[in-house]
């Protein structure tokens, strides 16, 4: 199939790059001009894992890159939005984007085509889209508009894509609906078929559910701590039960992100807007935010005052495997500690460039030891491969005090004793040691 994919932010670069992986002709379209001249030559804006590949062995074949969104919609018969849809004033979803690119497509119509929105959109973006063709697009335009949410985790992405656990697609007419999904076809996953407005409110309450259960899991290891009981135990027996499943329970410092805080907020509104008051996601954000609160308590009663003290920051990512630091809870812990005085070294394995215009006042090293170089604790607050895999006997001789803060729960606390480490973990309030 001939396919345009308008937005070459994370979503619409993998998926514009796979769809040409599984066959399909695809031109990758975005304003910005310079990632349009990078992506030409083969140089990739982001990390995603997978990705270089995928571009390499479809470059200048089934996959090209352009700025003129005019030619890419008369050479395609699919048409997929997947530019940004920012979180906009008081949590409100920022459709500017997309209502800009509806606008772009309608002035380029030229015969029948299926536009569909792959960003994250509220509730009725279908019939929004819809309109705008209707008003800018040649007098009695074809088209049909589509909604085939994302679903699609940086770091895993390609696999996410390519892999993907169900594929949804919202649509008012069954005949492009059926287009969309041959794409998917060779995929053999899952492949739902519904009205468009419910497609939109499957991504939105996915995302919201999954949030949920990170923010469910947050309390109950905030009660582990004082109760004396261990989070990582307690998901361990929940997991088992397949009603519950163990997936999306690991407590910590939260989740960020380009999606989840955005879309949480986005569904608040969206519920407002269509008379709804919800009572359960106000609280999914709170708790959320407050974790990083409860981390830096645990790290001023680890260290006592930070002012003057040298502390080692492990990850600034919001997660492993993506430079992404959208929403990343070192953005809120870092400023924090330098604030109070703290000397900040930090090490990322491949988020440090993203992370640069966020944190002037700190150090940036070239490796956990050396970020841990004189440190009063290290503070771990992105679960790479990398720190769950560290040689703590070179730590030791490293750093100055044998304190570790784990965001994540990524060590063992007894095993870490054993090390000679003190640990604080999240939620891992059990003092017994089962012999
Ligand atoms: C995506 C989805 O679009 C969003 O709805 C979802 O909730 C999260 O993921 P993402 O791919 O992360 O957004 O966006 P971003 O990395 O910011 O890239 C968007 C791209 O669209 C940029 O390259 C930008 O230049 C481009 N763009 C933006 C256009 O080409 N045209 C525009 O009018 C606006
Ligand atoms: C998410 C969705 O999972 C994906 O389907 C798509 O809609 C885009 O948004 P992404 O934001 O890339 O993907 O990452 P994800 O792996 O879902 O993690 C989101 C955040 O939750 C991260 O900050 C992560 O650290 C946190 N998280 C995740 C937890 O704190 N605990 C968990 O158990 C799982």
């Amino acid at each position: 199939m001939k396919i345009a994919v308008v937005g070459t932010g994370y979503v619409g670069l993998v998926t514009g790059c796979c769809f040409a992986d599984l066959g399909n002709e695809v031109t990758c379209v975005d304003v910005n001009h310079k990632k349009v001249e990078e992506l030409r030559k083969g140089v990739i804006p982001i990390y995603e894992p997978g990705l270089e590949e995928i571009i390499k062995r479809n470059r200048n074949q089934r996959l090209t890159f352009t700025t003129d969104l005019k030619k890419a919609v008369e050479t395609s018969e699919l048409i997929f939005i997947a530019v940004n849809t920012p979180q906009g004033k008081n949590g409100d979803v920022d459709i500017t984007n997309v209502k800009a690119v509806a606008k772009g497509i309608a002035r380029h119509l030229n015969g029948y085509k299926i536009i569909i929105n792959k960003s994250t959109v509220p509730i009725g973006m279908g019939d929004i889209v819809t309109q705008i063709i209707q008003k800018h697009g040649p007098k009695n335009a074809s088209f049909d508009v589509v909604s085939n949410p994302e679903f699609l985790r940086e770091g895993s992405a390609v696999t996410d894509l390519l892999k993907p656990e169900r594929v949804v697609i919202g649509a008012s007419r069954l005949s492009a609906a059926k287009k969309v999904s041959e794409i998917y076809e060779p995929l053999h996953r899952p492949i739902l078929i519904t009205d468009l407005k419910s497609a939109e409110m499957i991504k939105y309450a996915s995302n919201a559910f999954l949030a949920m259960k990170i923010s469910f899991a947050n309390e109950i290891a905030n009660l582990c701590d004082k109760a004396g009981a261990d989070i990582v135990q307690v998901v361990k027996g929940m997991s088992y039960d397949t009603r519950i499943g163990g997936q999306f329970l690991n407590a910590g410092l939260g989740f960020g992100g380009s999606c989840f805080p955005k879309d949480v907020a986005g569904l608040v509104q969206i519920g407002k807007k269509n008379g709804y008051k919800f009572r359960l996601l106000p609280e999914v954000l709170e708790i959320n935010q407050d974790q990083r609160k409860e981390f830096l308590k645990k790290v001023y009663r680890a260290v006592g005052s930070v002012k003057g003290k040298t502390l080692a920051v492990w990850g600034l990512a919001f997660k492993p495997n993506t430079d992404d630091m959208r929403e990343a809870p070192s953005l809120t812990i870092i400023p924090a500690l330098t604030a109070k005085g703290a000397k900040v070294r930090v090490y990322d394995p491949v988020a440090m460039p993203a992370a640069k215009p966020y944190f002037k006042k700190v150090t940036y090293c070239k490796d956990p030891y050396e970020a841990a170089k004189g440190a009063d604790a290290v503070l771990l607050l992105t679960e790479w491969n990398e720190f769950v895999q560290v040689d703590f006997q070179k730590l030791k001789k490293t750093v100055r005090r044998p304190i570790v803060v784990d965001g994540r729960n990524v060590y063992d606390p007894v095993h870490m004793a054993e090390l000679g480490f003190v640990h604080h973990g999240m939620g891992r309030g059990s003092k017994t040691v089962l012999l």
